[in-house]
């Protein structure tokens, strides 16, 4: 099916708003014949949307797609470079391994990898990253900024801030960013994001930026030692979250936040990072790989880096750690 009609059509059954369109309107609309509109109505069936079609009144979905499709998530795009190239698995070991590949093959920059599952999703500092099966967001991005290696944690900040204005869009909750990246929701993180690069000397090839999101999880779906401090965006608001519409919004807001970055540097983006961070001006515990700082989170530098002054008035340079608040 082309795929301006099929957009007219899904926009259509969207506006509708669970109601019936008749074959006869949908045909108006779109401007072809209403047989032309039951074909498309079957390719739609092939993809896994549910349709009921009832004499005299038409048709209506009645559930989408529990896959991604990279079709879904294009409709409705409004972004000029950000995930116009998508590169959908259905499982995958980690989405990070095939976006390297790719990178290094020279695709696009905006290009991204996604999939309904991973078996063996990475976390930061070594860790696994629980990803089950059409539940979660789990993608990775690349991106070849022209910045010296130095500034590359930025770029995790960003993102940062790009999932928290969609997730606030799209499901009205209110999430948080612990340093440097976990976004949390009433204390629980709902996501997180692993940056990896491939540079050589001091010129970035590409950034990867590895989003994980638990979007449709039930509590009962994470595994015990998981549930006191994760959750999902369903748990936190009570109703399923479609996948591909938080995409989406996260594409739209990382390319405005790109672009904001590329023109004007870190500091816009440090004043938005910083509004929506929790442990700014608390006590906090930052466990590094080599030692444990107690003391009050003063900031970031311009660099993304977490300052924090101990009882002694010292004041550290954090890279990378695991705060407690
Ligand atoms: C963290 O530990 O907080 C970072 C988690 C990052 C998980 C995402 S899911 C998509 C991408 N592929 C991976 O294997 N990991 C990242």
């Amino acid at each position: 099916m082309q795929s301006e009609l099929r957009k007219q059509l899904l926009d259509a059954f969207t506006n509708a708003g669970g109601s019936y369109l008749s074959g006869q309107y949908l045909a108006e609309l779109i401007g072809c014949s209403r047989t032309a509109v039951w074909k498309h109505i079957e390719e739609l069936r092939k993809e896994g949307f549910e349709l009921e079609a009832v004499r005299k009144k038409g048709y209506r979905i009645v559930k989408t797609p529990e896959k991604l499709t990279a079709d879904e998530i294009r409709l409705g795009l409004t972004t000029s470079f950000i995930g116009k190239n998508i590169h959908y698995e259905e499982s995958v070991e980690s989405t990070q391994k095939i976006a390297l590949q790719l990178a290094s093959q020279g695709v696009p920059e905006g290009t991204v990898v996604i999939a309904d599952e991973q078996r063996s999703g990475k976390g930061r500092m070594n860790r696994n990253w629980y990803s089950p099966k059409y539940t979660g967001i789990w993608m990775s991005l690349i991106t070849r900024p022209k910045i010296p290696l130095t500034k590359a944690p930025q770029l995790t900040l960003l993102t940062a801030v790009a999932i928290v204005q969609a997730m606030e869009e799209i499901t009205g909750t209110i999430p948080e960013i612990k340093w440097p990246n976990d976004i949390l929701i009433d204390g629980k993180k709902v996501s997180g994001i692993l940056t990896e690069l491939q540079a050589e000397a001091d010129r970035i090839h590409s950034i990867i930026i590895g989003i994980g999101i638990n979007v449709n999880q039930k509590k009962e779906d994470f595994p015990l030692e998981l549930q006191e401090k994760a959750s999902s965006l369903f748990i936190e608001k009570g109703e399923l979250i479609p996948r591909a519409g938080l995409i989406r919004c996260i594409f739209k807001h990382f390319e405005k936040l790109y672009l904001l970055y590329l023109e004007q540097g870190f500091f816009p983006i440090k004043l938005l990072w910083e509004s929506y961070a929790i442990s700014i001006g608390k006590i906090i515990k930052a466990r590094t790989l080599t030692e444990v700082i107690e003391g009050k989170a003063l900031g970031i530098t311009s660099e993304g880096v977490l300052k924090i002054e101990d009882q002694s008035g010292t004041i550290h340079h954090v890279y990378s750690a695991d705060i407690e608040l």
